[in-house]
């Protein structure tokens, strides 16, 4: 039923819509390693309360993200597609590791620094131990790779010190994951300031394509996005804007950048820009259209739920069952 031997974990969180930015970074790059791992893919609805969430919407979008790993092409029984809070191992072993995680380490990590300054108003315990509920995640399936961006290195690091902290009481227990940081991907900018990151939560929705976009807003976002005086389609870092659009039409229409030059050689701008938004629309539009019909089908989708929650858990039981012997405590009797 499952792919590799190996094991592929990765999670993110269903706070906001996707863009296009996370698919070419991550999503595509998931389909492609389904053939050669055992894949997990979770919706990592517990990470999401340590910001404050409205709960009808943090369970829309939970079930949005879940259809849209589906819908890009993960196949939900070659793949373990499933939600973080389906699986109670995950706070298990988080409570667990907390024993074995410092709180010097935890102090250290920036993305509790960067979130704790945002979210003034609420530095829970959980925002702090955020990164040890990661670490659970992780190694209740014995991942071996993780693909992760490079703003979670440092949690993926943590989590490897943990597991050879814990191996090194306790004998081999855990698998140590390695990140997988994917081929070099096209790194895909902020259409109105391409100097910046494309981000979900940009507060300038022009700067982004997200993946619920439909065809007319992606050509009109892309019809404003940012370029230059130059009147010349060059991928080269004097032209970010250009740059960046090129970039993405690489990304979503298989052409290399000097291709894409030699296609717009002494042609506008305005053609480009167009161009660009309907090979996006032309990749969007099918994934959209399978989303919508996969959540119009409800059982369906909740039969998947189901099953792939129990594949989940059957995987990390076996792990918190050794976890739970090695430090003592007392047998289940049966
Ligand atoms: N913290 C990750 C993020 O915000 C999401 C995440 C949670 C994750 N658990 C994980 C990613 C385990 C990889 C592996 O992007």
């Amino acid at each position: 039923m499952l792919n590799g031997e190996k094991m592929l974990f990765s999670g993110a969180q269903a706070t906001n819509v996707l863009t296009i930015g996370n698919y070419i970074g991550a999503l595509k790059n998931w389909v492609s390693l389904s053939d050669e791992y055992t894949c997990l893919y979770c919706v990592v609805d517990e990470h999401s309360i340590t910001v404050r969430q409205d709960p009808a919407t943090l369970r829309k979008r939970a079930r949005e993200l879940l259809t849209l790993y589906i819908a890009t092409g993960l196949d939900p029984e070659k793949n373990i597609i499933y939600y973080q809070s389906h699986v109670p191992q995950h706070a298990e072993l988080a409570w667990i590791l907390n024993c074995y995680t410092y709180m010097g380490e935890l102090s250290r990590m920036t993305q509790f620094k960067d979130k704790s300054a945002k979210h003034a108003d609420n530095i829970n315990a959980g925002l702090f131990t955020y990164p040890v509920l990661m670490a659970a995640d992780i190694l209740l399936y014995q991942a071996d790779v993780v693909p992760v961006g490079v703003d979670q290195l440092q949690h993926l690091e943590l989590t490897r010190n943990i597991a050879e902290r814990f191996n090194n009481i306790y004998g081999d227990v855990f698998t140590i994951p390695e990140p997988y940081v994917g081929k070099v991907g096209a790194k895909i900018q902020s259409l109105q300031d391409p100097s910046k990151k494309m981000s979900k939560s940009d507060e300038n929705e022009n700067a982004s394509i997200y993946m619920t976009d439909p065809r007319d807003v992606i050509i009109r976002k892309f019809k404003r996005a940012v370029t230059d005086n130059e009147a010349c389609v060059r991928y080269s870092d004097d032209q970010p804007g250009i740059k960046n659009l090129i970039s993405i039409y690489s990304a979503f229409s298989q052409k290399t950048p000097e291709e894409i030059e030699r296609e717009f050689d002494g042609r506008g701008y305005g053609e480009f820009k167009l161009a660009v938004g309907e090979s996006v629309a032309d990749v969007l539009e099918p994934i959209q259209k399978k989303q919508a019909d996969l959540l119009a089908n409800k059982d369906y989708v909740d039969s998947i739920i189901k099953t792939n929650a129990e594949r989940a858990s059957y995987l990390a039981t076996k792990t918190l069952r050794k976890v739970q012997k090695k430090i003592g405590f007392p047998e289940i009797v049966r």
